[in-house]
C-alpha cells in the first residue's frame, strides 16, 4: 500500500497556507497543460481550511476563469439548505472568487439521490468527451485534476462509508446512497474507481479526535484491521497527499 505525500503542519494556520499553495500549483500546471482544471470539492471543515484562497495572494494570482467545480460528494437537499455542501462551497469560498458560473456543476436538488446521481454521471460524461474533464488511461473514468476529501471519525471519505456496498462498485462514476450513517441520509457520491483515477487525491484531516483512524487509514496495520473507506483510496496512477496538523498526525509510524 502506498502511503501517499504526508504533509503534517503545525497548526491550522500553516496547514490552510500549505493547502492554498498546493491547490493554486496543481490549478497552475493543469492550466497550462490543459487550458482549463477540474477540481471535485467534499463538505465539512476542508472548506474553512481552502479559505486562503480567497485571500492575496491567491485571490489574484489563481486564473479561477479556468476552474470546473465538481462535488465529490453531496446530501439531497436543497442548494439553499444548511446541509448542502454546494451551499457550504459557495458562501466559503465559491462567491468570494470569480468563478464563472456555469463553470460550476452542482448536483440537481430537484431530483431523487438516485435520478440526480445519474444526471451528475451524464453531466460528467459529456465533460470527458470535450476534454474539460481529462480521461483515464487506465480505466474508463474520468480523470479529475483534483479531488478533494475529508475524512469522517468513522474512516468514511465522500459518502463511501465503511461496510457499505458502495465501495464494491466498479461501474458506476457516480452512486447514491439513502442509507447513510451519518444524517442525512440520501446523498450522492463519486465511486471509489473515480477517486482513484484522479490525477491528483488530497485527503485533509485535523485534530485529535481523528487521531487513531489517520493511523489505521495510513499505516501498515494488522490485516484484521476493519476496511477503511478511506484506506481504499489509492490512486492508481495519480497522487495521494495527506494534510495532517499536528493532533491528527499524533499516531502515525515514523517514516
Ligand atoms: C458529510 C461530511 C463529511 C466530512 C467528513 C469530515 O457529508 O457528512 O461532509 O463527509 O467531509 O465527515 O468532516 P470534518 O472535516 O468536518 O470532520
Amino acid at each position: 500500500k502506498d502511503r501517499g505525500e504526508l504533509r503534517i503542519l503545525e497548526n491550522l494556520d500553516e496547514l490552510s497556507t500549505d493547502l492554498a499553495d498546493y491547490i493554486s500549483e496543481l490549478s497552475e500546471v493543469s492550466v497550462k497543460e490543459r487550458g482549463v482544471f477540474s477540481i471535485a470539492l467534499s463538505g465539512g471543515s476542508l472548506i474553512g481550511l481552502m479559505g486562503k484562497l480567497c485571500e492575496a495572494p491567491y485571490n489574484k494570482t489563481v486564473d479561477w476563469g479556468k476552474w470546473y467545480i465538481f462535488w465529490a460528494d453531496e446530501r439531497v437537499v436543497a442548494k439553499n439548505h444548511a446541509d448542502s455542501n454546494y451551499k457550504l462551497a459557495k458562501d466559503g469560498l465559491l462567491s468570494k472568487v470569480p468563478i464563472v458560473p456555469s463553470h460550476v456543476h452542482s448536483i440537481n436538488d430537484s431530483l431523487s439521490a438516485e435520478e440526480a446521481a445519474n444526471e451528475y454521471e451524464f453531466v460528467i460524461r459529456q465533460l470527458v468527451k470535450t476534454r474539460i474533464v481529462s480521461v483515464s488511461d487506465v480505466s474508463d473514468c474520468p480523470k479529475f485534476d483534483l479531488i478533494l476529501l475529508g475524512m469522517g471519525l468513522d474512516g468514511h471519505v465522500a459518502s463511501l462509508f465503511p461496510n457499505h456496498s458502495v465501495l464494491d462498485e466498479k461501474n458506476e462514476w457516480v452512486t447514491f446512497i439513502t442509507d447513510s450513517p451519518k444524517p442525512p441520509p440520501e446523498r450522492i457520491t463519486f465511486t471509489l474507481p473515480v477517486i482513484n483515477s484522479a490525477s491528483n487525491v488530497a485527503v485533509v484531516v485535523t485534530g485529535s479526535s481523528k487521531a487513531e483512524v489517520v493511523h489505521l487509514a495510513i499505516d501498515d496495520v494488522e490485516a484484521d484491521c476493519p476496511s477503511l473507506p478511506a484506506r481504499m483510496v489509492q490512486p492508481a496512477k495519480g497522487k495521494l497527499v495527506w494534510f495532517l496538523d499536528m493532533p491528527a498526525a499524533s499516531k502515525v509510524d515514523g517514516p
